[in-house]
């Protein structure tokens, strides 16, 4: 085997307002965070081998040509083949890595998706635009996900902030004036699949009360759009405790993202809320421009219990991969 030729990233992701709503037609806010990124590299391996996707780690390796048809990596590694026209799988050895921990709501599903198709196109000389990219990696997130709403893979594949509504084609969306978030993980691994199917539970036994949450989680984004792209930085702090106080009420929050959000408040952020499917993975706080404020917040969710704490910039840089 020779070493990798192809090396293809893509990056986490922060859904900054509108989760769970906009599994039922609301829009939602969601942005790239470029320091958690997966990876994937293309070696070639013996003639005959075939494809082979190490997964280091899970501790997994796939023969393509034996995977299950509901394996997501090797679906979307078949589905990518295609639409490059090998009809064939090559001899390579693909390794896909990721910096973004599972099933805490930063998009790693998406995000070692985004790069294995990426390092697939790459390596057959055949590039695909951003969409076609999200459109590959949307096929991966059914079978991570059951009903995913296509965010995800849409912010990730995009690798720009989207103002996105499911089935319409996400806006292209300018951040007015940089602001920082303190992106906080419980340390609970919880899968989208499983909060998803229990708001819709919830959805099916009482329509009318979830329906009027997801309809006062719009508001709350349509207002922290036009907060965004004014600039208008300390508008978005109340935005984020609203949109949080709904998603307990449909049931998504938890007593540890609770007491991350209290503890973030009370030292100083402008505005939490939980971030992604809920009942685990993260809570995100918006931080004011004093760097002490925001080292006392850090402070503050570590003695609360945050397994691991990232401070992002959002709108400090912008690595577009083709209009939307
Ligand atoms: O993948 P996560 O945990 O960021 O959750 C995705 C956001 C949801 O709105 C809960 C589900 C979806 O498909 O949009």
């Amino acid at each position: 085997m020779s070493a990798p030729w192809i090396i293809a990233t893509a990056p986490g992701k922060i859904i900054l307002f509108g989760e769970h709503a906009v599994v039922y037609g609301r829009p939602a806010i969601a942005v790239p965070v470029s320091q958690m990124r997966a990876t994937a590299t293309v070696a070639r391996a013996e003639p005959g081998q075939g494809l082979k996707l190490a997964l280091p780690d899970v501790g997994e390796a796939v023969e393509l040509a034996r995977a299950t048809a509901d394996h997501p990596l090797a679906h979307v590694a078949r589905l990518t083949l295609a639409a490059v026209g090998l009809e064939q799988p090559p001899d390579w050895l693909v390794t896909v890595r990721s910096q973004i921990p599972i099933a805490s709501g930063l998009g790693s599903g998406a995000a070692v998706a985004t790069a294995l198709v990426r390092a697939l196109s790459q390596a057959a000389d055949h590039p695909l635009s951003a969409s076609q990219v999200s459109a590959l990696v949307f096929e991966s997130e059914k079978l991570f996900h059951g009903t995913p709403s296509g965010i995800d893979n849409t912010v990730i594949a995009f690798e720009r902030p989207v103002w996105f509504v499911r089935g319409e084609r996400p806006l292209p969306f300018a951040i007015g004036r940089p602001f920082t978030i303190i992106i906080a993980d419980t340390g609970i691994a919880s899968p989208t699949r499983v909060t998803v199917a229990a708001v819709r539970q919830g959805w099916q036994a009482d329509p009318a009360r979830y329906e009027a949450r997801f309809d006062a989680i719009a508001t709350v984004v349509q207002a922290a759009r036009q907060a965004i792209e004014q600039g208008n930085v300390a508008d978005l702090g109340p935005l984020m405790d609203e949109n949080h106080r709904l998603l307990q009420e449909i049931g998504v929050s938890c007593r540890e993202l609770d007491r991350l959000w209290a503890a973030a408040r009370s030292a100083g952020a402008l505005g939490a809320k939980l971030s992604g499917a809920g009942r685990g993975g993260n809570l995100i706080a918006l931080v004011p421009p004093e760097v002490e404020i925001s080292g006392r917040i850090t402070a503050a969710l570590k003695a609360s219990g945050a397994a691991s704490v990232i401070t992002t910039i959002i709108g400090a840089e912008d690595t577009p991969h083709g209009p939307p």
